[in-house]
């Protein structure tokens, strides 16, 4: 008898199988029981019927708690009426792990006990729906840019550099040295940029930030492409396809948890249509002002509200273009004809879900950066190997960063950053 996997239902049709489970509910009267089991890779039913399996096999199913660990045995069945499709008629049941008072139970909970709990919580389908849309983003993300000719590279994780400014990172003690986490593997992208041509990485990334909103994680993983040779507008190419391509493989590989967590998909439809909308930072700000926001003026940085409202006024994910330069880090390119502003660009999800991308064509004159980085504030001798980069070949170049954090967020259509990872951190939460 084959052990198998529950997603793998359509191949077993009528065919007895044995799958490792866990309890997630039950219902039974005094001839049937319905289990409400999890296997890891979907919820489905199992149905034990007393004439089939026998008195003793019947008690031990009709008693078993929540999250009991289970070994069913049985006949996989189409079940056109349940949303997974597929039921399993058991014949043989044995218990592997015995659950005693579940903490979660199907009633309501309140976030902070489902956080406290988070460990546990992961085991819901909500959750579990969340992680397969992770998951898809992730191994579309390895698509994508293999594809499309890029290598990955692994920038550290313990660095000396400080790429999106100093006040949020977090420092360590790298022995007699100080070290920070990073908070964007950028600097060392530019450097593979010109090594490699086309690179990106994948990593987690840290920022000291005290926000505590539905869009911040104190650690987070970021996507970082970066193209030598490649000027801005083509880069918001690259972008633009690369956040549709997401969008289209959720939709193509991901229906079970769209179903779930009831994520309607002729909105995500839109998400998929080329180009994207572009509106200057001028122009944006006008929009604002015209629509009421008084507190707005031009060389303010954009909060959610405002964020919220410029991505209304669109259909799909919105570019704005070219903030001004004091509001934005050391590296961007300055504008060819106007001393305020770089040339940079933030992509804003549809539907409140705020800043998804954050990118720029870089600075590549060395007399330039140097004066950048002395009028930040930085120490120029920790960027000294930056700034050969602008010695030995410096070609135009650009990049971007994209949360993924707030991608399965937006994606997924929930609420808040936090249940889009599995285990955040938080400004007020390290545990579990
Ligand atoms: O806009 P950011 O700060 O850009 C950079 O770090 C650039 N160095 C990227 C690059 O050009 N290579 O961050 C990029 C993205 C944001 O658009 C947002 O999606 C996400 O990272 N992000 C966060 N996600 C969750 N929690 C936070 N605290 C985040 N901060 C940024
Ligand atoms: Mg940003």
């Amino acid at each position: 008898m084959e052990s198998i996997q529950i997603l793998d239902a359509k191949k077993h049709v009528g065919e007895t199988v044995q799958i490792g489970a866990w309890v997630a509910n039950k219902r039974s009267s005094g001839k049937i029981a319905f289990l409400q089991l999890r296997d890891g890779t979907a919820y489905f039913q199992g149905i034990v019927v007393k004439s089939e399996v026998g008195e003793e096999v019947f008690q031990l199913a009709k008693n078993l708690n929540q999250e009991t660990a289970v070994l069913v045995t049985g006949e996989i069945r189409e079940d056109s009426r349940s949303k997974f499709g597929y039921e399993i008629d058991i014949s043989g049941l044995e218990v592997v792990g015995e659950s005693h008072d579940y903490p979660i139970t199907p009633k309501e909970h309140g976030t902070d006990f489902l956080m406290d709990h988070r460990h546990l919580w992961l085991r819901s389908s909500k959750q579990h729906a969340i992680m397969q849309i992770r998951n898809e983003i992730i191994r579309a993300t390895y698509e994508f840019f293999n594809k499309n000719g890029f290598i990955k590279i692994d920038p550290p994780i313990l660095t000396g550099s400080a790429p999106e400014g100093t006040t949020d990172l977090f420092e360590t003690n790298y022995f007699d040295q100080k070290a920070y986490l990073s908070q964007s593997g950028q600097l060392y992208m530019e450097a593979a940029a010109m090594a490699f041509g086309k690179v990106f990485s994948f990593g987690p990334t840290f920022r000291a930030e005290k926000s505590k909103t539905r869009r911040h994680l104190i650690e987070f993983w970021m996507i970082e492409p970066e193209m030598a040779f490649m000027h801005q507008e083509e880069s918001l190419e690259v972008q633009e396809q690369y956040v549709a391509f997401l969008v289209q493989n959720v939709l193509d590989n991901c229906d079970y948890a769209l179903d779930v967590l009831g994520r309607d998909r002729e909105v995500l439809k839109k998400y998929t249509k080329l180009p994207f909308p572009r509106i200057s930072y001028d122009d944006a700000v006008a929009l604002l002002q015209k629509n009421g926001f008084d507190d707005i003026q031009w060389g303010d940085d954009f909060g959610s509200p405002h964020e919220t409202f410029i991505a209304n006024s669109f259909d799909q994910p919105v570019f704005i273009l070219n903030y001004p330069k004091a509001i934005k880090p050391f590296y961007m390119k300055p504008h060819p004809t106007r001393e305020d502003v770089v040339i940079c660009a933030d992509m804003i999800a549809p539907e409140g879900y705020g800043e998804i991308i954050g990118g720029s064509e870089r600075a590549i004159d060395h007399e330039y950066l140097l004066e950048q980085i002395r009028a930040h504030g930085l120490d120029e001798n920790e960027y000294s190997w930056y700034l050969d980069l602008r010695k030995y070949g410096s070609v135009p170049h650009t990049g971007f960063g994209l949360g993924l954090e707030r991608t399965v967020t937006w994606l997924s259509g929930i609420e808040h950053v936090r249940e889009s990872i599995p285990f955040p951190r938080l400004l007020n939460r390290i545990y579990p």
